[in-house]
């Protein structure tokens, strides 16, 4: 095949904010994912809602007189206004009595670690009844690090304590107990405990997965939903205003994908997760419809909902002298937060009632009133006068369905809205994509960048899994982990290329004469060109470059490949390096090269022209 590229002729710019990250509570993304706390349920919700499933056990085999009960009179909050009432009638030091937790499918212990724990506790008037919490390892039945609170007053408090593990191995088949060693009665909600955390935030976030998300170099985080944004209900909706401040004033919510949230990561959090990666916000604002299929009928009903998308944009981006933007700086967070996009709802097209044109059109309106620079996202296109700045569609696909239709945005008309491909990804592999998926994702981000003129944006989705089986609801994600590992799948590391070399303008460029399975992108950035070239076929691909540059070209050029024998490879928590960039260099390089690119390979060919 023959691959002309014209260095000095630019077609268009690329969008700077092409590449970012699109995130849910979905597969235990944040709680027992990138949210770093450590207990599940830490608000007894399964006890106080009388679920099924229940995520606390009595300590077995306690012979120590313990009952544990839920009790509705007393808690630490209105938003929990219930609590754990624990009773140990006959505990006593050598024989300590309490609750288990099991962690999200397990608990990281690291040697030489400090954990921050806290609780709410209450005690009895006149009795001190010390709480204690340890991690305890399941096999040994060894206590590998505990801390005691201080004994509880009368009254509803928050206590601290500081765990530290000595010098014991990496495991994570753990547990959490909460144990009393003396006879009486407490009362307990919000149980708490953190690892060490990305940049030792408080309340944040785990440092494994927030290393991997910083090396994708991402422009934007679109948040919180997708699904998540909707709830499955009108009343699920993603009321930010109950994940904002203190942990304790937050009640959690239902997320649609099964689960309870606890809503630790809440819309502060999003904002601070973004600001630690440098990414802008792409806030998502709940536009009145919900997954089964309900809406709020524009007009009065949903006034409401409008007035919170503009409180919500207000605590985002608001003065410290607006009313929730003084709300912000008293959570922490005085300085506002930059934001440019906002989406309005998630997946419209799925409201067969039509009622989504009128409900844009009442929070454009309202939202370009008071915040005229923000660009506004459909998830639809729309009917009227009242139209989007950007379109979100969204694409899951096979592979079959990408590597046919790489040319999708070629012939879109660039007089209507921008694109911004919220959601898209492609499904093959379990729980993460195998090296076909990554294949045919190169394949479709080559035309995203040719077509980057009028695709400002794009992100894969789902980003997180927890791969644990009953955790996962999504089958194809990005980024798997358990309790104490994670690893990156190849669709990772194509994104993590495409990212790096983006280039800031396509430059013009023609391929002739190869199969229906090798694809290409032509960028500059400054003096450097880069060439995706993608070979998704069998058997190699032996490609003749002729360069067209005025300056000179450097003879050493690089060449990062990320390729696989098999497209049904993929890498795993056992196996999480099986496929990854490797780099080499290739010398005597001119105007025209030759190279025979491997089977099943992404490349990226660095040139530079000086
Ligand atoms: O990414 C998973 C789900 O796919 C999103 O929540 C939803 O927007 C889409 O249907």
């Amino acid at each position: 095949a023959e691959l002309t590229v014209h260095y000095n002729q630019p077609v268009h710019a690329i969008s700077p904010s092409l590449y970012g990250l699109m995130t849910e509570e979905i597969n235990h993304s944040y709680d027992g994912g990138l949210y770093a706390e450590l207990v599940k349920d830490r608000v007894f919700h399964a006890n106080a809602t009388n679920s099924f499933i229940k995520t606390w056990q009595l300590e077995q085999n306690a012979e120590q007189g313990i009952a544990a009960t839920v009790d509705h009179t007393t808690g630490p909050s209105q938003a929990l206004p219930y609590s754990m009432k624990l009773t140990a009638s006959q505990a006593s030091a050598s024989d300590p009595g309490g609750l288990d937790n099991p962690g999200y499918w397990g608990v990281p212990v690291w040697p030489d670690t400090t954990y921050h724990a806290s609780i709410y506790l209450k005690g009895e008037a006149g009795a001190a009844v010390p709480v204690t919490i340890s991690i305890v390892n399941k096999a040994t039945g060894k206590t590998l690090a505990s801390a005691t609170f201080p004994a509880p007053t009368a009254e509803w408090k928050q206590y601290t304590a500081t765990l530290h593990t000595g010098n014991v191995p990496e495991s994570e088949n753990n547990f959490i107990r909460i144990s009393v060693a003396h006879p009486g009665t407490v009362w307990m909600n919000l149980v708490s405990l953190f690892p060490p955390t990305y940049l030792n935030q408080k309340n944040g976030d785990r440092v494994d997965l927030m290393k991997k998300l910083a090396a994708l170099h991402p422009a934007f985080l679109r948040f919180p939903g997708g699904n998540y944004l909707e709830g499955n209900e009108i009343k699920d909706w993603y009321d930010w205003k109950k994940t904002i401040g203190p942990l304790v004033d937050r009640p959690t919510h239902p997320s649609p994908w099964g689960y309870q949230s606890s809503d630790g990561m809440g819309l502060l959090e999003f904002l601070e997760w973004c600001q630690d990666l440098h990414m802008q916000p792409l806030l998502a604002v709940y536009a009145g419809y919900s997954l089964h299929g309900q809406h709020v009928d524009p007009g009065k009903a949903l006034a409401p909902y409008v007035q919170d998308a503009i409180e919500e944009i207000q605590y985002v981006t608001g003065g410290t002298d607006t009313k929730w933007g003084a709300e912000r700086a008293r959570d922490g967070h005085p300085a506002p937060f930059p934001l440019k996009y906002i989406e309005i709802g998630n997946e419209d097209f799925f409201d067969h009632s039509g009622s989504y044109s009128a409900r844009f059109a009442q929070f454009a309106t309202a939202i370009r009133k008071a915040y005229p620079d923000l660009q506004l996202i459909a998830t639809t296109p729309v009917k009227g006068d009242v139209q989007p700045d950007v379109i979100d569609d969204h694409f899951y696909r096979s592979p079959h369905g990408f590597f046919t239709d790489t040319n999708h945005y070629d012939k879109v008309s660039r007089k209507g809205p921008k694109i911004f491909v919220g959601e898209w990804a492609t499904i093959e592999g379990t729980p993460t994509p195998d090296f076909d998926a990554a294949l045919s994702d190169a394949a479709w981000m080559t035309g995203l960048e040719r077509n980057s003129d009028l695709v400002i944006m794009a992100s894969y989705a789902p980003l997180l899994v927890n791969v644990n089986p009953m955790a996962a609801q999504w089958g194809t994600n990005l980024i798997g982990y358990d309790a104490l590992h994670s690893f990156a799948s190849p669709s990772y590391y194509a994104q993590v290329l495409f990212g790096k070399y983006r280039g800031d303008e396509v430059v013009k460029g023609s391929m002739e004469g190869a199969g229906p399975l090798c694809f290409y992108s032509a960028t500059r950035a400054g003096d450097h060109l880069y060439l995706k070239i993608v070979n998704a076929a069998p058997k190699p691909q032996p490609l003749t470059l002729h360069l067209d540059a005025d300056g000179k070209i450097d003879p050493q050029a690089t060449l990062v490949t990320l390729s696989a024998l098999s497209p049904h490879d993929s890498n795993s928590l056992e196996h999480p390096d099986h496929i990854v960039p490797e780099t080499h260099v290739l010398k005597g390089i001119g105007g025209t090269v030759q190279h025979t690119f491997a089977p099943y390979s992404i490349n990226i060919l660095v040139m530079k022209v000086k």
